[in-house]
């Protein structure tokens, strides 16, 4: 089985060949973000990410460390913390890892595995070729940052 070396899996993360991620495509289907994608076009998504498992309470992501990748929640629960502040828990056909992605800055949170999760984790190249030819992604993706925002703002 082929490994891709790059970027390398968090400790309690199992890597599958890249090729599983197009078994996926239905569930793809159902994630608000790739709504409003052709079966074409969510097989091309499926083939930029590649599949991780990460079993309970295995760190996905952590806060400070650099990151450039996306990650789709495409079974299990994630829950996000943030210091001094409420846990967001993520469900399927959540995404997450944007910010780091978008500004190059730290992880600004760490995301746990809320039982096992299995992830398509696509790099920042492959993501924004996916949002230059698929603007449809880039708006579901907005309309998610602004409800975030909007839940981010009531509680604090
Ligand atoms: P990033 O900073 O790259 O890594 C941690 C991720 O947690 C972050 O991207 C977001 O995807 C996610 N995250 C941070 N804060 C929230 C929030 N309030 N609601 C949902 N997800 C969040």
């Amino acid at each position: 089985m082929t490994r891709l070396p790059s970027p390398r899996p968090a400790p309690g993360a199992r890597q599958d060949n890249p090729a599983d991620a197009s078994g996926w495509t239905n569930v793809l289907a159902e994630v608000p973000i790739f709504a409003d994608l052709g079966r074409r076009h969510l097989k091309k998504v499926a083939g930029a990410g590649r599949i991780v498992r990460f079993h309970d309470g295995a760190p996905v992501i952590r806060t400070g460390t650099p990151g450039d990748a996306l990650y789709v929640l495409v079974d299990g629960k994630v829950s996000v913390r943030r210091r001094g502040l409420p846990s967001v828990a993520l469900g399927i056909g959540s995404f997450f890892g944007e910010m780091a992605l978008f500004d190059d800055s730290p992880r600004s949170a760490t995301v746990v595995a809320d039982g096992a999760v299995v992830c398509l984790v696509i790099t920042r190249t492959r993501f924004v070729k996916l949002l230059h030819a698929e603007p449809a992604i880039a708006v579901g993706l907005l309309k998610e940052l602004a409800r975030r925002l909007r839940a981010a703002q009531a509680t604090a």
